[in-house]
Parts: structure tokens; C-alpha cells; sequence
């Protein structure tokens, strides 16, 4: 070893003392050999212990005599670990006269605490749990994340930020069908609407609630109108999905029809709706042409023609007494009064007391026929028409009629002869019992929804 190297070891002394800082974990100089031979004399200044090198820390000595040696005997030394390393072990050393440093040190990485996986999703991260690292959280489909999307692993052992979660944000899907108009069913005044019931689908787990109808079920009767038709259903978050669509109802309908003049109507349903029938009557003392019935068509227009009430016409040039009554068949009842003289008092209370309720007469369609006199000098009368004496004989014949006393036969609209009386009778007790006749009935019903009466 030649002087100039000694001089270099010298001149860079003072660069030596600043590598010790500068090059962490290194406890010996790079000139350590030629220390070693320069400094031999000096016993305390002889390396005594081996130099100390902590992976990932920085150590810090000092030598008890202010040696260039950091590892002579006495030397303390300080250990800190560099960022994100944690220290075991004691953080000061001595360098002991068993050439043995005081403790055996090592700088660990840094740590932060598992994290948790969270429901319904997961999170990568670049190095594990280790300090610095940094851990991206990610949900399944369907899922939105909460919380802060990546943590790092701090100093501190402790994460950036809180776990995050994975929660349900999104609505279930449900789809209604489109909207529905329907014609009323022929008839009536709704229609049955029938659909699918729709269902949702949720784009996470797939666990729904039942859906919940607002409005109408399928298959129900709509009436005429608007209906509104909403459907919900609510995911295991209770998200909420709903959908709605409407049901229109329309009534097909032909223009009003009216009653004839002297005449009744009777509709079905809502009297002009399609498929709607309507039924035409005469009151009494009136025949019925045209049709007796006429129904709203699919093209909204009635079938048939229009009815009208005509006065009733009798016939008294008949030649039996089955034609005449064949005439009064299914349209009027008869009240045959028959007397042998027309002085007879009998036959005149009856007729005054006849007259007095012609209106009840009317309402309950009951002709009346007189029968006056004996042969020859017999006539009938039906109102203001003569029959002809034959006829009027063969009439008492056929029904039976005595001849030389006064009776009242009633007769009803099928011919048949419903009670006969051999003195007058009161028209309320006359009307009581045709009242109690079953076609009688019918004729009442539609009287009273015409408003028709006597007063
Ligand atoms: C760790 O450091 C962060 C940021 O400096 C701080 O917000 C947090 O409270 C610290 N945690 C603990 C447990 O000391």
C-alpha cells in the first residue's frame, strides 16, 4: 500500500461519514480494509462486532470514542425501519464484548387487517393487505358499490378508507302488456279482458316479491271506460319496479229507438247498446206491424223495420163465431154481457158501471161485447159496431150463453173462459182477478216501467 492511497482514505474521510447516512443499513464504511491496517494501534478502534445490515431500516451508530469504525466494541447503534416497515426487536444495539450485537433486529413490512369480502361482490388488490397497497373493490351485476371504490394500506397499518359494500340500487324490471281497447260483448255493457300477469326481473339475485295488482284482475267484466292497471314488485332491497297500462272499454251503440205511438218498448241491457233487443207492444185496442222485435247489430243499425200501432179493426162480416173470436186471439180479453132486453136493469147497472172504468178496461185490454135481445130481435155490439143477428146467436151458442137471462162471461186472450157471473159485477173485483192472470202480469210490469195507470 503506497502513501497516495492512504492520502485518498483520508481525503475522502469526511465523504465516508456522510454515506454512512447516505447509504442506509450499511453499518461499515467501503474503506473499512484500509481503516483496518491504518488504524491498527489503536485497540479500541479495532472492528469488533460484524457490521450490521437491516434490510429495510436504516441504522445509526456512533462509536464510544468517536472512531471511524461503526462496529467497534461499545458501539451503540440506532435502528429505524424505512416507511412502512415496523421494527422487531429492540431499536438500540450495542456492539457487546462477546463480538455479538445486543439484539437481532428485523424491519417487517407493514400490515393492514384482512378485509372483508364483501356480500355480493369482491376486491383485488395489488399487494395483498401490505402497506401500500391498494385494493379495488367490484360488485356482481346487478349490484352498485357504497362506499370508496379502492383503499390503500396506510402507514398506520390502517386502510384509507371503510370497506365498501355491495348493494341492490337497481329497480326489478315488469312489463305490462300494451294497452287493451275492447268492444262491449253484444248485449251487455263490459267486455272480459284477460292478459298475462306480468313478471319481474331483477337484475340481482332474481328474489322478488309477488307482483301487486292496482285495478282490475285479468278476466273481470270491464265496464265502459278507462281503467288503469298497475303492477308492482319489490326486490329482497326493496327496490321498487311497477308498470302500467289501460284497459278501454267502448260501447258500440245504435241510435235510441222510441215507442210507437200508442205503443210500448221494452229493451235489453242499456236499450240501445250493440246486440241490445227491443220488443214493441200496442196498448189495447191497437195491432202491432211491422216488427215486433228489432236488435242493435254489429254495423249499428236495427234489423227489421219500424213498428207502428194500428188501430185495431174487428171484423163483424165474419161468417162464424170462431172467426170473430179468432180475431180477438192473443190480443184482447173479452167481457161478454148478455141480456134478453136491453130495458133489463141488470144489463143497464152493468153497462154504466162498465163505462165509468173504461180506462181500467183499457189498461187490461178487454173488448166488450153486448149480446141484447132474443131471436129475431137480437143484436150484438161491439163499440159502435153492429154485429149481425146470426152471429151474434151463433156467439151464444158456441160459448154457451143463456138465452132469456142476463150473464157475463170473461173470456181471456187464448179464448179460454175464465169465470162467468149471473149478476153484475163490480169492475174492481172484475179487475182484481184478471189481474192474477200470468200473461196479466207481464202486461203490468211493462205498464208500470211506461208509467202507465189509471188514476
Ligand atoms: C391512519 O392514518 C390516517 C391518515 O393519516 C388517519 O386518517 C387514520 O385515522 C389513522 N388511523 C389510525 C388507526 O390511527
Amino acid at each position: 500500500m503506497g502513501s497516495s492511497s492512504v492520502r485518498l482514505a483520508l481525503l475522502l474521510l469526511p465523504l465516508h461519514a456522510w454515506l454512512s447516512l447516505g447509504f442506509p443499513g450499511s453499518g461499515y464504511s467501503p474503506l473499512e480494509d484500509d481503516e483496518d491496517v491504518f488504524s491498527y494501534p489503536r485497540q479500541k478502534d479495532t472492528p469488533w462486532c460484524s457490521p450490521i445490515k437491516v434490510k429495510y431500516g436504516d441504522v445509526y451508530c456512533r462509536a464510544p470514542h468517536g472512531g471511524y469504525y461503526k462496529n467497534v466494541l461499545g458501539t451503540r447503534c440506532d435502528v429505524r425501519c424505512r416507511k412502512g416497515y415496523e421494527l422487531h426487536g429492540s431499536s438500540q444495539l450495542t456492539c457487546q464484548p462477546n463480538k455479538r450485537w445486543s439484539d437481532k433486529v428485523l424491519c417487517k413490512q407493514k400490515r393492514c387487517p384482512t378485509l372483508s369480502m364483501p356480500a355480493n361482490g369482491g376486491f383485488k388488490c395489488i399487494d395483498g393487505a401490505y402497506f401500500n397497497s391498494r385494493c379495488e373493490y367490484y360488485c356482481t351485476p346487478g349490484y352498485t358499490l357504497k362506499g370508496e371504490r379502492t383503499v390503500v394500506c396506510l402507514d398506520n397499518k390502517s386502510w384509507s378508507g371503510r370497506p365498501a359494500m355491495c348493494v341492490d340500487v337497481e329497480p326489478p324490471r315488469i312489463q305490462c302488456p300494451s294497452m287493451k281497447e275492447r268492444i262491449a260483448e253484444p248485449n251487455k255493457l263490459t267486455v272480459r279482458v284477460f292478459w298475462e300477469t306480468p313478471e319481474g326481473r331483477d337484475t340481482a339475485d332474481g328474489i322478488l316479491t309477488d307482483v301487486i295488482l292496482k285495478g282490475l284482475p285479468p278476466g273481470s267484466d270491464f265496464p265502459e271506460g278507462y281503467h288503469k292497471i298497475q303492477y308492482t314488485v319489490y326486490d329482497r332491497a326493496e327496490n321498487k319496479g311497477t308498470c302500467k297500462f289501460h284497459v278501454k272499454v267502448r260501447v258500440q251503440r245504435c241510435n235510441k229507438l222510441h215507442a210507437p205511438e200508442n205503443g210500448y218498448i221494452k229493451c235489453s241491457s242499456d236499450g240501445n247498446n250493440y246486440g241490445a233487443t227491443c220488443e214493441f207492444s200496442c196498448i189495447g185496442g191497437y195491432e202491432l206491424q211491422g216488427s215486433p222485435a228489432r236488435v242493435c247489430q254489429s254495423n249499428l243499425a236495427w234489423s227489421g223495420t219500424d213498428p207502428t200501432c194500428k188501430a185495431m179493426k174487428i171484423n163483424v162480416g165474419v161468417r162464424s163465431a170462431a172467426a170473430l173470436l179468432d180475431q180477438f186471439y192473443e190480443k184482447r180479453r173479452l167481457l161478454i154481457v148478455s141480456t134478453p132486453t136491453a130495458r133489463n136493469l141488470l144489463y143497464r147497472a152493468q153497462l154504466s158501471m162498465l163505462q165509468q172504468s173504461q180506462c181500467g178496461l183499457d189498461l187490461r185490454h178487454i173488448t166488450v161485447i153486448e149480446l141484447v135481445g132474443t131471436y129475431p130481435t137480437l143484436i150484438g155490439r161491439i163499440g159502435m159496431r153492429i154485429m149481425p143477428p146470426a152471429l151474434t146467436l151463433q156467439l151464444r151458442l158456441l160459448l154457451r150463453i143463456p138465452l132469456n137471462t142476463f150473464s157475463i162471461l170473461l173470456v181471456d186472450k187464448h179464448g179460454m173462459d175464465k169465470e162467468r157471473y149471473m149478476s153484475i159485477v163490480t169492475p174492481i173485483s172484475l179487475f182484481n182477478l184478471i189481474d192474477t192472470f200470468p200473461l196479466r202480469k207481464e202486461e203490468m210490469v211493462i205498464q208500470a216501467e211506461m208509467g202507465q195507470a189509471c188514476n
